[in-house]
């Protein structure tokens, strides 16, 4: 089965900049905007509006088109302009616009645009009124038109045709047509490493295995020049990881440990981060089997792991100060005759005795042996993202992901890179009281907490082997599917994690 295709259109997908008129760009469709209770639209938009004999300002006369954030309005051309249809896009109120508003307004034009174009211009939201600085406007135009466009089809090739070819950023104003274009890279290099990751978690588990997440791995590591290594079975004893494998040996699939680095030039900055990313390509829940309805859910179980591998992508156009480390413990969770038992005791590569309780703890397991790994490869920052637990999605629902840490310096990092790439998260506590519910009666550890507090056990649970370390642990259980249709997110993966990742190991001196 080809698992290629995808990937083609990836790359396939062209962002170029353009000088001039927007209503003299060679395109299928041209994408104007306009913010909430605007009466006679200025600037490009008012320009187009002109074009089109006052068209735009009818609709708004008559109440069809509002600037509300929202669905976007079309409006056929009929060879008044070179393009076949404006897209007239919402920007919402002016007051607390911002780039997450731009994605949003990107988003939706693209999809009133997409439909029969191969070319899409469009004006950079948010850089005229709305007083966006140009590179953050452009950079989130371009995230918000192409994550907008992306669609999961190559298993299903009779709907692969068509497709966006090239989105061209247009603007009039020379002096910022620099900042544009840096922008347009940024937005193009984070936006396509996304739709890498979402790539990776809508494949089923019987294409996106631990040897299939090391090869995207290698992959990765070719393109950008980055150095890979990829620890095995044999490894994994070696080093003691027994959590690890209390986990992999209960499938037929080879587990991987994947390890890639990136080494910044000059100037260099402060010590290496690591970011660590749940890779269970499967989790059936073992022994402690989950039951069927919804299980085929649980291919996604790699999304974390997925994320790291979209952030190490995206850090090799972003060129981070700081040496980045990213370690995906990739593997399945299986029953079968060489699975673990609940009541089963192992090692871990720090030495720590863990019970393990129920084996559909996995993620917990798989991580704890990867941030002791990311300790030893000389990690002084650590943070992992994983898909850990139900109990976050009962918390926090699919709106944000939960965020704990040992470290207030690092958590307000990572808040602030969130907040910057629009993907929300919130802080949990991780007081030492809730410790108590993971103290096993046979070893120094166990695997579960019980109900109560569920994510903050499991994360108290990966404190235990980040140590001292400062560490930010994101729960994205809830947020790295999505059950319906969002303004640049289709149902399905939606690449969580990618962004803020890249934007803090970019924040990071
Ligand atoms: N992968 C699951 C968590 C999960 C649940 C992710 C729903 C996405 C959606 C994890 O491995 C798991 O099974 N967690 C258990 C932990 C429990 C046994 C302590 C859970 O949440 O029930
Ligand atoms: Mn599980
Ligand atoms: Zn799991």
């Amino acid at each position: 089965m080809r698992a290629t295709l995808d990937k083609e259109m990836r790359t396939k997908m062209k962002v170029t900049v353009w000088r001039g008129s927007i209503t003299e760009v060679k395109a299928d469709a041209v994408v104007v905007n306009l913010f909430e209770g605007v009466k006679s639209p200025g600037g490009a938009t008012g320009a187009v509006d002109q074009g089109l004999g006052g068209a735009i300002s009818r609709l708004i006369e008559a109440g069809e088109v509002n600037g509300k954030a929202g669905p976007a309005t079309v409006v056929y051309t009929l060879g008044k302009l070179p393009a076949r249809k404006v897209v007239v896009a919402g920007l919402g109120a002016p007051a607390g616009f911002d780039p997450d508003g731009v994605r949003a307004a990107a988003g939706w034009a693209m999809r009133a645009a997409a439909k029969g174009a191969r070319t899409v211009a469009t004006i950079v939201h948010g850089a005229g009124v709305g007083g966006l600085e140009p590179e953050a406007a452009a950079a989130a135009t371009v995230e918000g038109s192409l994550l907008a466009a992306y669609a999961f089809k190559e298993l299903k090739p009779a709907e692969e045709s068509g497709g966006i070819e090239e989105l061209i950023l247009v603007d009039r104003d020379e002096a910022k047509l620099a900042k544009i274009e840096a922008g347009a890279r940024r937005g193009e290099a984070l936006a396509k490493a996304t739709m890498l990751t979402r790539d990776l978690v809508n494949r089923p588990a019987n294409l996106v295995t631990p040897t299939a997440m090391a090869q995207a791995a290698a992959d990765i590591a070719r393109r950008g020049g980055l150095s890979l290594e990829v620890l095995e079975r044999a490894d994994f004893e070696r080093f003691g990881m027994g959590a690890l494998v209390s986990v992999a040996k209960g499938s037929d699939e080879p587990a991987k440990l994947i390890v890639l680095r990136y080494q910044p030039g000059a100037p260099r900055g402060g010590e290496p981060v690591a970011l660590v990313g749940k890779g269970l390509t499967f989790d059936s829940g073992g022994i402690s089997l989950k039951p069927g309805d919804g299980m085929e859910g649980m291919k996604s179980d790699m999304a974390g792991g997925a994320a790291v591998l979209g952030a190490m992508e995206a850090v090799v156009v972003l060129k981070p100060a700081v040496e980045v480390i990213g370690v995906i413990p990739a593997t399945e969770n299986m029953p079968s005759g060489h699975a673990s038992r609940p009541g089963d005791v192992v090692r871990a590569m720090n030495g720590k005795t863990i019970e393990i309780i129920s084996t559909d703890a996995e993620g917990r397991m798989i991580l704890a042996d990867a941030i002791c790994y990311a300790k030893k490869l000389g990690a002084a920052r650590i943070v992992d993202l994983a898909t850990l637990t139900g109990a976050c999605v009962v918390a926090l629902g699919n709106v944000r992901a939960g965020l704990f840490s040992n470290d207030d310096g690092l958590a307000a990092a990572v808040e602030q890179a969130a907040a910057e790439a629009g993907e929300k998260v919130w802080r949990m506590p991780v007081d030492p009281e809730y410790r108590e519910q993971i103290k096993s009666d046979v070893a120094e550890i166990k695997n579960t907490g019980g109900r109560p507090a569920g994510a903050i056990t499991g994360a108290l649970f990966l404190k235990e082997f980040a140590g001292d370390t400062p560490w930010v642990h994101l729960d994205i259980a809830g947020v790295a599917m999505s059950q319906r249709d969002l303004p640049f997110t289709p149902k399905g993966a939606t690449g969580f994690g990618v962004r803020t990742l890249a934007r803090l190991v970019e924040s990071m001196k």
